[in-house]
């Protein structure tokens, strides 16, 4: 199982898209992905249009009243499976704190519960904030994905992360793996091209080489309550998550689920847009 959190301190920077259509790349990729809302927002549980009645039906049941994680999970369709958030999660952190048991609680049950054995990829959608849910995030990742929006002041943002997951080694004693993320993109703009030449001299390889462009079709479509792949599986941002997914296999932080099928064709993500326009 692999787990991969994506996080930003930083509002709006594409979080939950990402972690939507992650998932739906996942889901056809021949996975069973398992999604988990650790947001009080509860944005993907909206997008999923999954029913919520009451918070223990939430990820908060397993903070709250020790749920097992596997009774909250529901069936998200193409994108796999989904434990759903609530608003009363907003009130992790006056409740349960902030101790070391608390946040390392979600990578216990995680793996507790051995769905491993069920899920080869977890993802996690956590809120803009460094809460005791985030850190429980953070706790139980293999993998920190962090979106950076290519918009004004993005690169504060991702610093703060990394700045975050510094203070983290030393309590995991390890360099916690990430990659960051160019979301937006737009290589029209100007700013693109300086957010891009500073993420690159910040974060060197930690940085993916796929960006996922402004894409009409990726802002649409969550209001249908449909991933990139259901809404429009030949757009620009379709085509930009499945890159995603093959750099994540391609690095070793993701399964191959088509590896014994060797005649599907793999995408060359080094054929990307951005790298082609980066070398001019
Ligand atoms: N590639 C893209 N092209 C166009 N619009 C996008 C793209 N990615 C995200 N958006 C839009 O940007 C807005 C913010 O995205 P999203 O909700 O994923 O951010 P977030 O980081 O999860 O926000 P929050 O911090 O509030 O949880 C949304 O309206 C979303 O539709
Ligand atoms: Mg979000």
């Amino acid at each position: 199982m692999t787990v991969i959190t994506v996080f930003n301190q930083k509002g709006g920077v594409g979080k939950t898209t990402t972690s939507l259509n992650l998932a739906a790349a996942l889901k056809r990729h021949e996975q069973q992905p398992l999604l988990i809302d650790l947001d009080p927002q509860a944005h993907l549980t909206h997008i999923a249009n999954i029913p919520v009645n009451s918070s223990k039906e939430s990820v908060f049941g397993f903070y709250q009243n020790n749920q097992p994680l596997a009774t909250l999970i529901q069936d998200a369709g193409g994108l796999g499976c989904l434990i759903p958030s609530h608003l009363e999660l907003a009130k992790a952190d006056t409740l349960f704190g902030k101790s070391y048991n608390i946040v390392t609680r979600l990578a216990t049950g995680l793996r507790a519960e051995g769905l491993q054995q069920a899920q080869k990829t977890v993802v996690i959608d956590c809120s803009p904030m460094l809460g005791v849910l985030s850190l429980n995030a953070l706790f139980a990742c293999d993998l920190a994905l962090i979106p950076i929006s290519t918009d004004f002041l993005a690169l504060n943002g991702a610093l703060q992360v990394a700045k975050t997951l510094k203070a983290l080694e030393q309590v995991l004693k390890r360099r916690l793996p990430r990659r960051f993320l160019l979301t937006r993109f737009d290589k029209r703009r100007k700013m693109t091209r300086q957010i891009l030449a500073q993420a690159q001299a910040q974060f060197g390889d930690d940085l993916c080489h796929t960006t996922i462009a402004e894409n009409v079709s990726v802002a649409e479509s969550p209001a249908l309550h449909k991933d990139i792949f259901a809404h429009a599986p030949n757009s620009r941002g379709a085509h930009d998550y499945e890159l995603l997914l093959d750099e994540l296999i391609d690095a070793g932080f993701v399964a191959n689920s088509r590896a014994q099928q060797t005649e599907t064709p793999r995408i060359d993500y080094t054929q990307s847009p951005r790298l082609v326009y980066t070398a001019r």
